[in-house]
């Protein structure tokens, strides 16, 4: 197995023995917050920003992970620190928080020491993750609409980031089968969001996204609004629709791994030339500057790489479990 290690309920265990138990909350109901942030060039990308949204999701759910928001943020950079050496200097990371209120009461006689709420942060490193966005950055994706809609945010709000995704895993499906990524519309007809990444569109140099009812609040879709603000590119939060989609002169997605791609069509349309825009591309620009790294470069060197790499990766697993 690789020594990656992860931070588990207090203490620092070997990936694999990260278990959580059948009877917790998050098994039984889906009753568990996360966050997802990543590297650039080993430094946690918007880190404070990650916890603060994993912390307004556990006062939403009602989670206490026992831990303050400083611990979390402590014990993250350790658990990075410890796995930095398991791979080459040029890996960067992903970074996950797995929060729930643990095992379920009913269950209490199966912990006689006491349940205790279920805390798990793991890095992950991002060959595999970055090396397939290289295709995206190339060709861009085609986006699709399935049939599984948006939660409205009155039955439940899509701004905490909890595991119950059982609506995004049907959208994939779906949208799987047209060989596209899905764009979840909500209840009233607007474009919500994709199941891992936020949505914009350029129309006449102006920046669109969907006003913040239905979605979650992506750190990079903050940031891109962030760069839009400093490259003086208008933007605007609003009710966009099909019709806005498919009429878009740029269209494209924000998400934590790859920061943002294009999308090459949209409903089996293309959009503009199919290729990056111009406002795209000079936020794509930013981005890089923003972070230190050029993202494009890094997925194409992954993606040679990873083949390799996921070998070694069940070589090592095989040999010492
Ligand atoms: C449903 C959903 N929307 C948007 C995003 C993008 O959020 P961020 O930019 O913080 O990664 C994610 C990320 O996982 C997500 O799950």
């Amino acid at each position: 197995m690789p020594n990656r290690v992860v931070y588990f309920n207090g203490d620092f265990v070997p990936e694999l023995e990260a278990r959580v138990s059948i009877f917790d909350s998050a098994l039984m109901f889906g009753d568990m917050v996360f966050e997802m942030t990543r590297t650039f060039r080993h430094r946690p990308f918007r880190l404070r920003a990650h916890l603060e949204r994993l912390y307004a999701s556990m006062r939403l759910l009602q989670i206490d992970g026992g831990m303050s928001i400083d611990d979390m943020e402590r014990a993250t950079l350790d658990v990075l620190e410890r796995n930095l050496p398991t791979e080459d200097d040029d890996v960067d990371w992903l970074i996950m928080h797995d929060v729930s209120n643990g095992p379920l009461r009913t269950y209490h006689t199966v912990f006689p020491s006491g349940a205790r709420p279920t805390v798990s942060i793991n890095c992950w490193p991002l060959i595999v993750h970055m090396g397939n966005s290289a295709a995206n950055y190339r060709n861009g994706v085609r986006l699709e609409i399935p049939s599984q809609q948006a939660i409205p945010a009155h039955l439940m709000d899509a701004k905490a980031k909890t595991r119950s995704r059982q609506h995004y895993a049907m959208a994939n499906t779906q949208a799987a089968r047209m060989d596209g990524w899905p764009v979840l519309m909500d209840t009233d007809g607007f474009l919500a969001e994709g199941t891992g990444f936020n949505i914009f569109l350029v129309k006449d140099g102006v920046l669109y996204t969907p006003e913040p009812r239905n979605i979650l609040l992506g750190v990079s879709r903050g940031t891109t609004m962030e760069l839009a603000h400093r490259l003086s590119i208008p933007v605007r939060e609003a009710n966009l629709g099909r019709y806005e989609a498919m009429n878009a002169d740029e269209l494209f997605c924000t998400a934590t791994t790859y920061s943002l791609v294009h999308a090459s069509h949209f409903e089996g349309q293309p959009i503009g030339t199919g290729g990056p825009g111009p406002v795209f591309s000079r936020l794509t620009e930013a981005w890089k500057k923003l972070v230190g790294l050029d993202l494009v470069a890094q997925a194409q060197a992954y993606e040679s790489r990873m083949a390799k790499w996921e070998k070694s990766e069940v070589q090592e697993t095989t040999v010492n479990t």
